[in-house]
């Protein structure tokens, strides 16, 4: 598969285990786990034990999909999964969910929560902005008084979370409540694994420093964006350089301040990092693309005031991704905004490692991550 284009030989590997490897490893007796629909949005709900006398928490998790809402390879991956199990409906686009039924199992039983794993339509299916409507609606659902008294949930302890691409749609899920006035202060917190957060800069540090990094090296991720938009992909190449948001942009002259890693990181990330800002570029690119300077893609070029509404927020960076500048950054806005954030580096981790737990892909650090995260948000939430 990772020779055809299909998927990177790693999480190849890790469907294989998933499509042949035994249920039992993950499933277990504290937990229930029914596959529903909220107001049309799929979704996977993982209920922890149920103590009667308390509510339980709540957290809805976003997964990335194998590798983010744009990814087409889930389409070659969820026809091959049907396959093997010799479906008699194939329904490529969706079943990303699999790989993380470990983690929310995992999530709803240490936490004592109800997890929602929101199944969002994928790319090829829809393109952006569908993705955050899909979230956005089955939250709002989720959040509805007798959806939450169903599932005996305490109204405010409830969080948002996802990784990757899903950390992408978590965090502009976020800022859309944080504009809401009836939804305002509705989520206690939200926490992004290794978002995405930006489209504007594919230079930042971290990208310049794991350039060809596996899982997700720099061109893949740019060709991500390009399909989340379904853009041309005449323009990964003028986009790895910059050309998208070079001076003579106009449209996006406002928004390279909001990101420049100059002040916003520390100098133990930039070192002799140097930004790349070019004088004359493409300006078709972003004329053909106006969604790259969207903040509901691009979180971290959001406004302040919008900023500053968030809830309380932990982001989780790993040193070895192209990704760890997003979120560093974004964490470095959100503290100025006033709004308080936890932000948990791992100098030995690599983009998707917290679902690599078990066997043979069981990184010790993707255990540490999942374990640093989990208790943040037993701790939080
Ligand atoms: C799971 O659901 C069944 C049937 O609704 C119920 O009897 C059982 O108590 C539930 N278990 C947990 C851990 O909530
Ligand atoms: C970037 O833009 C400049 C100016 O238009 C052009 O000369 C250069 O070839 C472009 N680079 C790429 C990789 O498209
Ligand atoms: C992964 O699992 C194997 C088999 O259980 C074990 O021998 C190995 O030490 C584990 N590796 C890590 C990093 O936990």
């Amino acid at each position: 598969m990772h020779y055809l284009g299909l998927s990177h030989h790693l999480l190849a590997l890790n469907f294989i285990i998933g499509s042949f490897g035994k249920k039992s490893a993950w499933s277990s007796a504290q937990v229930n786990v029914t596959d529903t629909d909220f107001d049309g949005v799929e979704v996977r709900v993982f209920e922890g034990p149920a103590k009667p006398e308390e509510p339980l928490n709540a957290a809805l998790f976003i997964f990335t999909g194998e590798a983010g809402p744009w990814q087409a390879q889930n389409y070659g991956m969820e026809m091959a999964r049907c396959q093997v199990e010799q479906r008699a409906e194939c329904k490529p686009g969706g079943g990303g969910i699999r790989y993380y039924d470990e983690l929310c199992t995992a999530m709803a039983e240490e936490l004592n929560a109800v997890i929602v794993s929101i199944e969002y339509r994928l790319v090829p299916k829809v393109y952006f902005p569908e993705q955050i409507h899909d979230v956005v609606r089955a939250t709002k659902y989720f959040m509805q008084p007798e959806v939450l008294q169903k599932y005996s949930v305490d109204p405010g302890r409830i969080g948002v979370s996802g990784d990757s691409a899903g950390g992408n749609l978590a965090a502009a899920l976020g800022q859309q409540f944080s504009q809401d006035p009836n939804l305002k202060n509705k989520l206690k917190v939200q926490a992004l694994i290794y978002p995405v957060l930006q489209a504007l800069d594919f230079n930042t540090p971290s990208y310049q420093q794991n350039v060809n990094t596996p899982i997700l090296p720099r061109y893949v991720m740019v060709k991500y964006w390009v399909d989340y938009f379904k853009g041309n992909y005449d323009f990964v190449q003028a986009m790895i350089v910059n050309n998208h948001t070079s001076l003579d942009v106009e449209e996006a002259a406002a928004l390279r301040a909001r990101l420049n890693w100059m002040s916003l990181l520390p100098e133990s990330i930039t070192k002799n990092y140097k930004p790349v800002v070019q004088a004359t570029g493409n300006t078709r690119i972003v004329q053909e693309i106006p969604q790259l300077l969207d903040a509901r893609a691009a979180p971290l070029i959001a406004d302040q005031e919008v900023l500053q509404h968030l809830p309380k927020t932990y982001i989780l960076t790993c040193e070895h991704d192209v990704l760890r500048d997003d979120g560093i950054m974004y964490a470095k806005r959100l503290e100025s905004a006033g709004v308080e954030v936890t932000l948990d580096h791992f100098e030995d981790g690599f983009h998707g490692c917290m679902i690599f737990t078990s066997w043979p892909t069981n990184f010790s650090v993707g255990v540490r991550t999942r374990n640093s995260y989990i208790k943040w948000l037993d701790q939080n939430l």
